[in-house]
């Protein structure tokens, strides 16, 4: 049996104003489909389509804005809405051009809060020069407006759009038209058919090796973002998708709108990827305090921290897996894996509670009946120790999760 708690927590007032603001915009109604022309509106019968096919060659040489053809497939199908978070829409989708089974995120460009969450992923997902099998895999993003499709390219400044959103993420006011001539940002990625980490562990029964597995999945997705200057800043169970095309559970991680590339450590190999593990991310400082509470580390919520805020959260996650412990979101009323500190009838994220007080003795594991080794006892009390220089690093945690077994 799960604990669960429902409502009764405190620390709202405290909630970083990140956070407040995604929240905030979650009780906005979401916006109608945008309009589309031309060709999409003649696909729109049926199924909602993105830039057209024809776009394909011109957004990718020039990067400027692509007509419709009347004659052109749509270059994406979207067949179904599949998720929906706090500034984005994602739909399953079909490829004109090869019939795959995609997913596609869209963000209404309008509200700069939008556009910088937006830039985050965009800069996150295409930072990366090389594809690692537990981070979700991205194919490319469209910048829409008045239903016609552009390519997005890191760093374009022939692209008016582009520039135009990254002066709306600076400036913080609305640069881009108005509200009846909206644009979007597409994310198209591959689509994770298996749901999330919350849905698949607590809908099947206690599994070490599965648990062992997912556990070394998350490590090396971590160390492969931390070795490319990528924090994630927003890991959670909602966050980790799940594939099983092939057999075998395959975790993704997701949702990179609150990542951070930490710029000035991007030294590349010479293949062109981020190889050099001296640069290192763990001394990067960042500053604004985001994230979801419950997987906060006690710096996040000071708003003083590094990547080592990453092997927190993993650290909440890991040992909510294993002890399924769980808590009913107040906002959504979901059940979600997360591990807490009972106050009294209250419950207190762990980063919180460390905050209040350093010394706080974690009681790993929480149950009684919960068989775990002395090695991923201690394993989780350092990747949740008060202090970050107390707990590994990605590439520490690499090796150590490798040798330890779940189960006593
Ligand atoms: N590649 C994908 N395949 C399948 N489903 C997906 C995919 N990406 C996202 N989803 C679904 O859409 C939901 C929202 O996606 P995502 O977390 O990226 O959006 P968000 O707006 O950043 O959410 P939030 O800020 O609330 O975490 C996910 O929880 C998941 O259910
Ligand atoms: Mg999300």
């Amino acid at each position: 049996m799960e604990t669960r708690h429902d409502g009764g927590r405190r620390g709202t007032q405290r909630a970083p104003e990140r956070r407040l603001r995604r929240a905030e915009r979650e009780r906005v109604p979401p916006p109608p489909p945008p309009p589309l022309r031309g060709a999409c509106a003649a696909a729109a019968a049926t199924t909602k389509a993105l830039a057209p096919a024809s776009a394909s060659t011109a957004m990718e040489v020039g990067g400027g804005p692509s007509q419709a053809s009347s004659s052109s497939p749509p270059r994406y199908r979207l067949v179904a809405e599949i998720g929906r978070g706090a500034y984005g829409v994602v739909y399953e989708a079909v490829s004109g051009r090869t019939g795959a089974r995609l997913a596609v995120k869209r963000i209404r460009c309008d509200a700069p809060e939008n556009v910088e969450l937006a830039l985050a992923e965009f800069w996150a997902l295409t930072s990366l020069r090389r594809r690692h099998p537990n981070v979700v895999r991205f194919e490319e993003c469209v910048l829409q407006r008045d239903g016609l499709g552009q390519r997005m390219s890191h760093g374009n400044k022939q692209s008016a759009l582009y520039l135009r959103l990254v002066e709306t993420s600076l400036k913080g006011e609305r640069i881009l038209g108005y509200a009846e001539e909206p644009c979007y940002l597409w994310f198209v990625m591959e689509y994770c058919e298996g749901g999330d980490l919350n849905q698949y562990i607590l809908s099947r029964r206690p599994d070490p090796a599965t648990n062992k597995s997912f556990m070394l999945q998350l490590t090396s997705a971590i160390a492969f973002l931390h070795k490319n200057h990528i924090v994630h800043r927003d890991l959670k169970p909602d966050n980790i998708l799940i594939t099983e095309t092939s057999g075998a559970p395959i975790l993704k991680v997701a949702d990179f709108g609150l990542s951070k590339v930490c710029a000035g450590l991007t030294a590349r190999g010479k293949d062109g990827g981020n190889d050099d593990k001296n640069v290192n991310v763990n001394k990067y400082w960042l500053s604004s305090a985001c994230g979801s509470d419950f997987y906060m580390a006690p710096e996040v919520w000071e708003g003083h921290y590094t990547a080592k805020a990453d092997i927190f959260a993993l650290g909440i996650i890991i040992w909510a897996m294993i002890e399924r412990i769980t808590f009913i979101d107040a906002e959504t009323k979901k059940e979600l894996l997360g591990t807490y500190i009972k106050q009294g009838t209250e419950i207190v994220p762990v980063g919180e509670a460390l905050l209040e007080n350093p010394k706080m003795e974690l009681h790993i594991p929480q149950k009684r009946r919960t068989s775990m080794s002395e090695g991923i006892k201690q394993l989780l009390k350092d990747m949740l120790a008060a202090n970050p220089q107390d707990r590994p690093d990605a590439f520490e945690l690499e090796s150590r999760m490798d040798q330890v077994t779940c189960a006593a």
